[in-house]
């Protein structure tokens, strides 16, 4: 049989999920495609590092460039992080050598997704990108095939899991704000500099992705409102309660007379709304559209295996031959918000 050859680099929270799901699920996804899909070489820092599986059985790259030029493999999933560095010069190193390239890293898709999508359309391969947004909720694949005959008007929802994480645990036990912080780090859900999550950048990544794709707009984070919620304090989500809401880190992106405007920010939604419901480390997507008027997805924002769920859906899409390309050309214009921290949302 034919090999579908795979190479990862990258084995922490996500990387080694990957590598475990894609063992569980090998008859599947090897069904599904027509040929034999299967892990053949990875590279992370520490080889001696015990990562729950055997690394022996695959060939192991100290370097991850390497790897993702290496004639070994014909795909290449990018599960570093970081938003230059390593896993741009591997992305980069992977799409020249005409590997298809999977990657979870929205920070390097927010900051060079539009050249790095040249690049893959150039050279006539995937970049996929279903795990940077909304870990295992795939909010990508709903707006690139599903939603295609819709025009999307607005775009909003909760796109980072450590943040409803620790505003839910804050309300729900009281906990300060640093404990649940850490809790959301031991439990693999913030990024390696967690000021991305809190601050809310990786929200604002996460939106640009979901822009770009929605309006056919330049992805760019730079034309996003941002703020975090560091500032949020006990007091803040009690008195919220009292006046009826609680308090939800949104990323809203809507189409405008003059543009679609981005912003990111806490805000205050009504305790009885949808979105109030959706606690821990889930994410919420409503989508607003001409043909189907609201669709809204719910599920498991990050983590090991829920973020592993989508990229070996991405994995499974390439291997049958159904990649696409990564954006369209950018049609509409962007336009940065400027809003009020603490602005009501009276929507869903
Ligand atoms: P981790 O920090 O758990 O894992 C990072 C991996 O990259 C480690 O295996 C590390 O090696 C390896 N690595 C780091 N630098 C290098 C380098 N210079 N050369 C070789 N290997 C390197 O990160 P996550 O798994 O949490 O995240 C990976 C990506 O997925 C990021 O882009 C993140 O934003 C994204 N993501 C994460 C989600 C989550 O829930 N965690 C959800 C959605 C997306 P070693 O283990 O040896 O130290
Ligand atoms: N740190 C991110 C989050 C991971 O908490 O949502 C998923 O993208």
């Amino acid at each position: 049989t034919q090999v579908f050859r795979i190479g990862i680099a990258g084995l922490g929270t996500v990387g080694a999920s990957a590598v475990l799901m894609l063992d569980r699920r090998a008859r599947s996804l090897s069904a599904g495609s027509g040929r034999e899909v299967r892990v053949t070489a990875v590279s992370a820092r520490d080889r001696a590092r015990d990562r729950g599986f055997d690394i022996d059985r695959f060939t192991w790259f100290d370097d991850p460039v390497a790897l993702a030029a290496s004639p070994e493999i014909d795909c290449f999933i990018e599960l570093i992080g970081g938003e230059k560095g390593t896993a741009k010069a591997a992305v980069e190193a992977a799409l020249k050598a005409g590997k298809h390239v999977v990657t979870a890293n929205k920070a390097l898709l927010a900051r060079h997704g539009s050249e790095l999508a040249a690049l893959a359309e150039a050279k006539g391969v995937s970049l996929q990108f279903e795990a940077a947004v909304a870990g295992g909720v795939p909010i990508v694949k709903t707006l690139r095939e599903a939603m295609a005959g819709n025009a999307i008007t607005r775009i909003s929802g909760i796109l980072n899991g450590t943040c409803n994480y620790i505003l839910s645990r804050m309300e729900a036990e009281g906990l300060s704000f640093d404990v649940c912080l850490g809790e959301a780090q031991r439990l693999g859900y913030a990024e390696a500099d967690p000021t991305f999550d809190i601050g809310g950048f990786d929200s604002a990544h996460k939106l640009a992705i979901l822009t770009s794709l929605a309006f056919g707009a330049a992805v760019d984070a730079d034309a996003i409102h941002v703020e975090g919620i560091s500032a949020i304090s006990p007091i803040d989500i009690r008195m919220a309660q009292e006046l009826g809401y609680r308090i939800k880190l949104l990323g809203v992106a809507e189409a405008t007379a003059t543009g679609i405007e981005q912003r990111v920010h806490p805000t205050m939604v009504p305790l009885t709304s949808a979105i109030a419901q959706v606690m821990g480390v889930t994410n919420a997507v409503t989508i607003a559209a001409d043909a189907v008027r609201e669709i809204t997805l719910i599920g498991p924002g990050a983590g090991g295996d829920a973020t592993a769920s989508a990229v070996v859906a991405d994995i499974a899409d390439i291997a049958r031959g159904s990649g696409g390309m990564p954006f369209v050309l950018p049609v509409a214009q962007l336009r940065k918000a400027e809003r009020a921290p603490m602005q009501l949302h009276h929507g869903g």
